[in-house]
């Protein structure tokens, strides 16, 4: 009989909850009002010549490398994040390699190793989610080959300082450090500015999330000239379909259509930080587009409530830690109002006492 290599039989895989999102997505971290009608202009120009044709990524690559202020050889246009973090992983694990992730984090890295046939060595976050630098420090070893961190990180929201990643990266030279930054327009420090410092240290983008581009799955891997090279190995020529490079330009043309949207996402987010405090709800501050939240036992009904007012948010519950936690992703100012008008009936329906004289 056929059988799947070891390491897949015994992968759980990730299954996001992805039928009946109708109604308000707050619970994806998507961009919640669309990407930019100049994509979506862009979009209507293809042909079926454009589509025939394979789409050449090599012509891209430069606008986006300026973009970022990277020399194109130091840059790979993905399928994703996702696309990213499993070229890394083919490129640099092996079976029986370590990999350290602290927990919790985006699911697929773990996944992605696991795959691969090493061994993921899981480190609890430290109080409040803080990011335990001294102790993956300690527990790096001649067998460590990658270590990954989602910075800001999902579903916490949590940042680590620039300079501590770079003490990591410093530490396990024999390991591929990714950083992922998914939600770095939400954040504004980026690592890039330090890998120069570090031959090992990669760190990858995305426009699934400011640039509301997630269907049509493009992300960015930077690093290190001499690995950007095996990393080009392993992956298709043909990994960016014709849709998505086409409108590439438009979307990194379309500055004020991002800049407006992170101005909206972030004054939503101290607003509902605001909000949670006055209902003495823990909640944990966020350098992301999102909000994580615990809520006891009251955490499935609230979930119920927000759903049966069209609003959707994410049950993080099943997320090392995060038990009663539920994680709403912030958009545009109306969908934020729309959201932050429900919270307060759906509080004082679950019995939350409001802290705060208003
Ligand atoms: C930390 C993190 N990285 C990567 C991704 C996926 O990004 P992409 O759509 O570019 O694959 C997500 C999506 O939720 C995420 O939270």
């Amino acid at each position: 009989m056929l059988k799947a290599r070891e390491s897949i039989r015994t992968l759980k895989g990730y299954h996001p909850p992805l039928g009946e999102r109708e109604g308000l997505r707050l619970d994806f971290n998507e961009n919640t009002v669309g990407c930019s009608p100049r994509v979506l202009d862009r979009l209507r120009t293809l042909t079926g010549e454009d589509i025939a044709r394979y789409p050449v990524r090599d012509r891209v690559e430069p606008l986006v490398a300026g973009h970022l202020g990277v020399r194109p050889e130091e840059l790979l246009l993905t399928n994703g994040t996702d696309e990213a973090i499993h070229l890394v992983c083919e490129t640099y694990l092996e079976p029986g390699d370590e990999a350290l992730i602290v927990v919790p984090t985006f699911a697929m890295f773990e996944i992605y190793v696991s795959a691969t046939g090493a061994r993921v060595i899981s480190i609890p976050a430290g109080d409040d989610f803080a990011f335990p630098t001294e102790t993956v420090i300690s527990r790096i070893t001649e067998m460590t080959r990658f270590i990954a961190v989602a910075n800001p990180n999902n579903p916490t929201g949590a940042f680590v300082r620039i300079s501590d990643l770079l003490r990591i990266a410093q530490a396990a030279p024999n390991a591929a450090v990714l950083i992922d930054e998914a939600y770095f327009e939400f954040c504004g420090e980026t690592a890039i500015s330090v890998w120069r410092e570090v031959p090992n240290l990669f760190v990858s983008r995305t426009f699934s999330k400011a640039y509301g581009m997630a269907g049509l799955r493009i992300g960015v891997l930077m690093g290190d000239q001499q690995q950007m090279k095996m990393l080009r190995r392993t992956s298709s020529p043909y990994n960016l379909n014709s849709a998505a490079l086409a409108c590439l330009p438009d979307a990194l043309a379309g500055r004020e259509f991002v800049e407006g949207y992170v101005g909206d996402v972030t004054a939503g987010r101290r607003e509902l930080e605001l909000e949670l405090a006055a209902w003495g709800i823990r909640y944990w501050p966020s350098r992301a587009n999102f909000v994580l939240m615990y809520l006891g036992d009251n955490c499935k009904r609230f979930i119920r409530e927000m759903r049966e007012r069209g609003i959707l948010v994410r049950d993080r519950s099943s997320d090392h830690g995060c038990q009663n936690c539920v994680r709403i992703t912030l958009g545009s100012r109306d969908h934020n109002a729309q959201m932050l008008s429900a919270l307060p009936q759906v509080f004082h329906d679950l019995g939350v006492r409001h802290q705060v004289a208003r």
